[in-house]
């Protein structure tokens, strides 16, 4: 099995649980964790993607990977940050290096695996959540918000519209992944809103402060109203279980979301449902990182 975004947050919790399973688990990190195997990985910068990837076919010769789970992410402040690569950096991470990653790992996962994205129920307007919503999911102005005739004039929303977009991609490649390897298991997964993770590091101070005082028992009476509330522990058995097939999706169902310690397969939101725009962002994702199709 295969992991990003393992070391904090309720994917420690999955790496807890694919440790125990039988299979070897490897996850791709920035700094390596003492007892499992850590390949080094970066998903700020394409080329460590490539590395890691070579570094797993590798390191696993024959043996095909039974599980992808893509779970890594972060929310940035504002738009304004670029990785090595040149592109806006919270879509570079939560898609590009995603998506480079599953393209050069597709090709040795087993008949039967299970490849899982983690998205965020933010990218769907029906949530209803504080963050701006996506206006599109065109790579090119995503990688380059500033070429994005309407982009967000504040800072703060401009930062919002790259991760709720970069969710919205997760879910339209999950679909693709789908459409194109029917014999696979793809699913986004939405963990909910789980607070007190590492998720708000980045953001300015009040919202970091919030985020962490949601986190503990001091911020139950406020987090016991969000509809879409989980803990870490629910958050992370779920994606394991899913991973594990110990829960499966109902046919033709690829967006798995987490709402109040159930796991609901709502319906997609109208841009996730688009089969025309989830072909366009897997071509023009390919274009980005430049992946010959
Ligand atoms: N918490 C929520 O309410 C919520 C809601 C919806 C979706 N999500 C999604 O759930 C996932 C996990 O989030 P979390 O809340 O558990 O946050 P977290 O504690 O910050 O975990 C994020 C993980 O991503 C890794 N990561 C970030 N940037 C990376 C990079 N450049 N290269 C390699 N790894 C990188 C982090 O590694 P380090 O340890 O090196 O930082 C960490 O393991 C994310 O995709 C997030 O968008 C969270």
């Amino acid at each position: 099995m295969v992991m990003t975004g393992g070391t904090s947050g309720f994917g420690a919790i999955v790496a807890e649980r694919l440790k125990g399973g039988s299979a070897r688990v490897i996850l791709g990190a920035r700094r390596p964790e003492s007892d499992v195997d850590t390949f080094p990985l970066d998903l700020a910068e394409l080329d460590s993607v490539r590395g890691f990837a070579a570094a797993v076919r590798d390191d696993l010769g024959e043996t095909p990977i039974d599980a992808l789970v893509l779970n890594a992410g972060l929310i940035s402040p504002d738009a304004d940050s670029r990785t090595v690569d040149g592109f806006e950096t919270t879509f570079a991470v939560n898609h590009l290096a995603h998506y480079l990653l599953l393209r050069l790992l597709l090709p040795v996962l087993a008949e039967d695996a299970v490849v899982t994205l983690t998205t965020s129920g933010t990218h769907d307007p029906a949530t209803k959540a504080s963050l701006v919503t996506p206006r599109h999911a065109d790579a090119e102005l995503l990688a380059h918000p500033d070429r994005d005739p309407d982009r967000e004039p504040k800072a703060s929303k401009a930062g919002q519209h790259a991760y709720t977009a970069s969710k919205l991609c997760a879910v339209l490649t999950a679909r693709a992944v789908a459409e194109r390897h029917p014999n696979l298991t793809a699913l986004a997964y939405d963990p909910g809103q789980v607070f007190g993770t590492g998720l708000a590091k980045d953001l300015a101070l009040p919202l970091r402060i919030a985020w962490k005082v949601m986190g503990t028992p001091a911020g139950w009476p406020v987090r016991r109203l969000s509809p879409t509330l989980n803990t870490r522990s629910a958050a992370g058995n779920t994606l394991a279980d899913l991973v594990f097939g110990l829960q499966t999706p109902p046919d033709g169902h690829t967006y798995a979301a987490l709402r109040r310690g159930n796991l609901t397969w709502i319906e997609l939101s109208v841009q996730a449902r688009d089969d025309k725009l989830a072909q366009t962002l897997w071509n023009d994702s390919a274009r980005l990182v430049d992946f010959p199709d």
